[in-house]
Formats: structure tokens, sequence, C-alpha cells
């Protein structure tokens, strides 16, 4: 559901800022002159999150796991504004996994249905914010009242420039690299002629820049299926808080902790220090 023609005028970001333009082949130049390195950058571009311990955090307060999913979903919003406030571009928010199906039914069915009630209480505050919503996943096998609520929020927020929050929900990272093969495949294209680009041109994010940031809440380290294609340059940040008590200031320490890493795409470092 990823816009394929993003023209948003703001925060522009240079794909050549690590010396390639993608899918350039480094020539021999790279190797005899380092490439200029930027050991600290402006707010991510686009920050992808890994929304996890709702359960957890229910459970460490003797709550039902539902509850902990009320107040996750409760902090979109919270989340959404401290990152439109820092000048991120694109907040994506994983909500729910292809694999999360397995999981008990009365607690798919209960994030589910807290997840349209979210949408229906904020969509409206997201607009006058000027939040553009988006949907990165599959819409089928969601019941048909969520779909609508989503293609409602997407069509009435179009417009809007100031963030793009995509919500992940019902996505996962291999099964959308599937349906991109399976789109491919079906185009009839030439194998010869299919490029890093035409992948990323199936994906779900197709117009949206790469994560460069993707924070994992809850003190899990792994990934868990996001992103797999995306997030391969994508600085990691993982944090013990769990997902309902991450607030604002985490966003800005963690986006503090993003400026001082050093992002090298392949590259040698601009400085070596020699061995003492
Ligand atoms: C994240 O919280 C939300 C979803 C995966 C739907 P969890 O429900 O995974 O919470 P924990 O990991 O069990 O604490
Ligand atoms: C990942 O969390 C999915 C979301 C946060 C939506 P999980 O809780 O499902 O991941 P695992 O099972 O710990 O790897
Ligand atoms: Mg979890």
């Amino acid at each position: 559901m990823a816009s394929t023609d993003d023209t948003r005028p703001t925060h522009e970001t240079d794909h050549t800022h690590h010396g390639l333009a993608r899918g350039e082949a480094p020539g021999w130049a790279h190797l005899v002159t380092p490439a200029p390195v930027q050991p600290s950058h402006p707010a991510p571009r686009h920050i992808a999150m890994i929304m996890d311990g709702n359960g957890r955090w229910a459970a460490e307060r003797g709550l039902p796991r539902l509850t902990g999913h009320e107040r996750g979903t409760e902090n979109i919003r919270r989340i959404t504004t401290a990152a439109a406030e820092a000048g991120v571009g694109y907040l994506t928010l994983w909500a729910f996994s292809t694999e999360n199906w397995r999981r008990p039914r009365e607690e798919v069915e209960g994030i589910i249905r807290i997840l349209g009630m979210c949408l229906v209480r904020d969509v409206d505050e997201l607009h006058r914010q000027g939040v553009q919503l988006r949907h990165i996943g599959s819409l089928d096998g969601l019941p048909a009242e969520l779909r609508q609520q989503v293609l409602a929020a997407i069509d009435l927020t179009s417009q809007n420039d100031r963030i793009v929050l995509t919500l992940a929900f019902n996505y996962g990272g291999r099964q959308e690299v599937v349906q991109a093969v399976r789109e491919i495949v079906a185009s009839g294209i030439d194998p010869a002629e299919v490029s890093e680009e035409t992948i990323s041109a199936h994906l779900y994010t197709n117009g949206m820049p790469d994560p460069d940031l993707i924070i994992r809440t809850s003190g899990e380290h792994r990934t868990s299926n996001f992103m797999v294609w995306q997030g391969a340059y994508a600085e990691l940040f993982f944090t013990p808080v769990y997902w309902p008590d991450f607030g604002p200031d985490h966003l800005r320490g963690a986006i503090e902790d993003f400026a001082q890493r050093e992002r090298r795409f392949g590259h040698v470092t601009a400085v070596v220090a020699p061995p003492s």
C-alpha cells in the first residue's frame, strides 16, 4: 500500500551519501580514495520499530496480556508525535506479524479489535497533526471491518506530509519477499534484468527509503522476520524497556545513539589508528 511515487519535498536524503549510487559497482578509485565517512547524522530519515514487550509489561503488573496490548497501542500516537517533532520523515511500527497468528485465538482477536479501536479513536488527531498513514503487510485474512478502517484512515490522510506513519500489521519479511518474487515471475521479466531495484519495487515498502534505524523494545536481540531486505544496512538499537513504557525520551535517546554511529556501507574507515 506504499506509494509508488514518493515526491515528498521534505527530509530529502542523498542516496549517494555512502559514495555509490544504488546498484553502482565500486570502481578502483574507491580502494585508493576512502569515501568521506559521516561520524554523525541528522535525525534518521526512517525509523522502524519492533514494538515488543506488551505481554511481559502486563504480566509484571498482574494484568491480562490484552491490557498490555491496549497500553501498547495507545503508545503509537505518543511516539508518532515525538518522531515528527524530532524531524523523522518515516516511522514504521510493527504491530502484528504473520507468525503472531499462532497465538491463542482470544489474544489474536483481541489485538485485532484493539487496533481497530485505536485507528478509529486516533485517526482524526493523527490527521490534524499532518500524519500520513500507510499499511504494509497483507490485508487479506483480516476481518472486513478492520480492512475498511485501515483503508479509510489511509484515504483520509493521504495528502499529509509531516511524517509518514506506516503500520506493519499482518506483516512478515519473508512473506513480503515471497509475494514480491511471485509478482516478478508473473511479470515475465527476463531473469537477467532482475536487479536489486526490481526486488525493492515489488516489496510493500516500494517508494519508501530503507530504514536507517531499527529499534526493538523489550530486551530481545533479534529482528524476528522484520524488514529482511530493507534492513540490510539499518543501524540496530535494542532497549530493555517494554513497548508500553517506551516514551519520547527513550526515542530521543535512540536517535542520539544513532547520531554517534559510523555508517560505512562497506567502505574503509576514514581514519584508521595505527597499532601503538
Ligand atoms: C508485542 O508484544 C506485540 C505483538 C507481538 C503482537 P508481545 O505480545 O510479543 O509481548 P511479549 O513479548 O510477550 O512480552
Ligand atoms: C515481533 O515480536 C512481532 C511484533 C512486535 C509485532 P514477537 O514477540 O512476535 O517475536 P518473537 O516471537 O519474540 O521472536
Ligand atoms: Mg514478544
